[in-house]
């Protein structure tokens, strides 16, 4: 979608007319977790395909839909579905949305998303939140002129998983009972699943799990300001950490299985998050 602060501003400017309220949180759904918008209450549901501007979500299992309601009473958004590059979209293109989600008025985002195990301790069906990110390619959602009504040209990337929303997440896991590992997340377009070279190259880099998603947009919400936590589900081992295939079947399956688990963590967070 066009990511130009016009085109983003009329984006938000609809959601706020079309919903009626201002969402303070937004959450984003990865592969497989979509169930997770059932957790809404009072919803109004939007396809992308009615917000001026939106991509359509092309990925399997990816609904598509934005549901704006309530999660333990407060105002939240919903984005079931989002964008990747392995969908023919550019870095800018596939997190545009983060921009309009600013501009509606959230403050902070829960991004979420099924990811392949480098590290061998971890398990397909854990939990793990990100702690930071590798990104080899050399493509930015942020290339081009900068427009400083989003943010400056150069901005920092040390704080880009808040420290203090991943010190909640560890805090809600551990009240409710539930394993969260932690680690790095590396970035790689896919659609291809990695090959064992690749993975363990991405091992020697430092790299705990890996996917196609959530390091675009968190580029582009450190670049607007806006607060950001991320949380993997492990669908399944990576490329060569253990013998067989990888497999989209795989992945959907075992992010289905964690859902109910994660749905749980997600609703504590939004009820104990600081805005
Ligand atoms: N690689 C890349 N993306 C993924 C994987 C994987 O193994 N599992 C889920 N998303």
């Amino acid at each position: 979608m066009p990511h130009d602060y016009e085109s983003c501003l009329a984006a938000a400017g609809y959601l706020a007319e079309r919903t009626g309220m201002r969402p303070e949180i937004a959450l984003v759904l990865g592969s497989g977790l979509g169930s997770l918008a059932d957790e809404v209450e009072g919803a109004t549901v939007i396809p992308y395909g009615e917000i001026p501007g939106f991509l359509l979500s092309t990925a399997p299992d990816h609904a598509g839909k934005l549901v704006a309601g309530r999660i333990a009473g407060r105002p939240v958004a919903v984005m079931s579905g989002r964008f990747h590059c392995y969908e023919g979209y550019s870095m800018a293109e596939s997190s545009a949305y983060v921009r309009v989600l600013r501009l509606w008025g959230v403050k902070s985002l829960i991004l979420t998303n099924a990811a392949g195990s480098i590290n061998p301790d971890n398990r397909p069906g854990d939990l793990m939140l990100l702690t930071d990110h590798i990104k080899l390619q050399k493509e930015s959602p942020l290339a081009g002129p900068n427009d400083t009504r989003f943010g400056p040209r150069f901005f920092d990337m040390t704080r880009c998983y808040d420290p203090d929303y991943q010190a909640l997440a560890r805090r809600c896991a551990a009240a409710l009972g539930i394993p969260l590992k932690e680690g790095v997340y590396i970035y790689f377009a896919g659609p291809q699943f990695e090959t064992p070279a690749e993975i363990r190259a991405a091992r020697l880099l430092g790299a705990d799990a890996v996917g196609m998603s959530t390091v675009p947009e968190v580029i582009t919400a450190a670049h607007c300001g806006l607060r950001t936590v991320a949380i993997s589900c492990l669908t399944n081992m990576a490329a060569g950490v253990e013998p067989g295939p990888v497999t989209g079947e795989e992945v959907n399956r075992t992010a289905a299985s964690a859902s109910a688990r994660f749905r749980q963590l997600l609703r504590r967070m939004v009820e104990m998050m600081d805005v």
